[in-house]
């Protein structure tokens, strides 16, 4: 039984469910297997093979800091694959600093629109919890990273739950599309994503573009998502297209 929708993405929507005989709650993430499928994702796959794949493995994960995957159900004949999950009944990281900042909302866009920089006012979460939940995250990405052979491949906030203990839970594995197949999307549609991208990403099918190595993508992107914790924004401004942040990213200084 469907009780409401926790989220929404571009190739999923999350839905929290209650199973009707034992009445416990999950998160079921429905995703759409034809947009998967023609979304390429490099080497002759597709976004969708790729998810698949990763899903496998994902669900042999055991880590407290990992979401727990209960079950994929993939019928061939169905439109939708659908991953039963943990509900995280804290929301999201990105939830909490969002929550946080919502009283700036308006006086932020009044002063950007009059030019007011110097009024733009942003806030982060308390350090102490930053602290802890950096630990958790740590603690995952090792997992990840030296027991698994994972690449998580999208840490950003958003991507980031929290359990009914209060501890930081990884979520939204394997569906992050090739970064080769978003160059030409603006900021503004990707802003979330993008901003979290180690200079190196953007140089794709570049001179260089080839020695990626994933593991250290995903600690820029947990050191892009620290800053954002303490600071309630990006530490880059003012890019317009992913070029634009690239060239920022390599050629200005961090503000702390
Ligand atoms: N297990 C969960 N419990 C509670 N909320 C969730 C859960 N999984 C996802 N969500 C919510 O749904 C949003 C989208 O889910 P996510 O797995 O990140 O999908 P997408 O690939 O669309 O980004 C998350 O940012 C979060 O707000
Ligand atoms: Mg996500």
């Amino acid at each position: 039984m469907i009780i409401k929708t926790l989220g929404k993405g571009s190739f999923a929507t999350v839905l929290l469910c209650k199973d009707t005989q034992t009445h416990e709650l999950f998160a079921i993430k429905k995703m759409n297997k034809k947009a998967l499928k023609s979304k390429k994702a490099g080497k002759g796959k597709s976004a969708y093979d790729c998810v698949i794949e990763e899903l496998k493995l994902l669900k042999r994960l055991e880590h407290p800091n990992i979401i727990w995957l209960h079950e994929i159900i993939d019928d061939q004949k169905k439109d939708h694959i659908y991953l039963v999950t943990e509900w995280l009944q804290k929301g999201t990281l990105g939830d909490l600093v969002a929550v946080k900042n919502r009283v700036f909302e308006s006086p932020n866009k009044a002063a950007k629109e009059e030019g007011r920089d110097d009024e733009i006012r942003f806030v982060g979460l308390a350090p102490n919890k930053i602290r802890l939940y950096f630990i958790d995250l740590l603690k995952a990405l090792y997992y990840c990273h030296k027991v698994a052979n994972i690449i998580h491949r999208d840490i950003k906030p958003e991507n980031i739950g929290i359990n009914h203990n209060g501890e930081a839970v990884l979520i939204d594995f394997g569906v992050s599309a090739d970064v080769e197949n978003r160059k030409d999307d603006t900021l503004e549609q990707n802003m979330g994503s993008y901003m979290f991208f180690a200079p190196e990403m953007f140089l794709r099918g570049q001179e260089g573009g080839n020695e990626i190595k994933g593991e250290r993508t995903d600690l820029w992107a947990l050191g892009i998502t620290l800053y954002f914790l303490l600071s309630g924004q990006y530490p880059w401004h003012g890019a317009k297209n992913p070029l634009q942040l690239k060239n920022i990213i390599l050629e200005t200084d961090i503000d702390f």
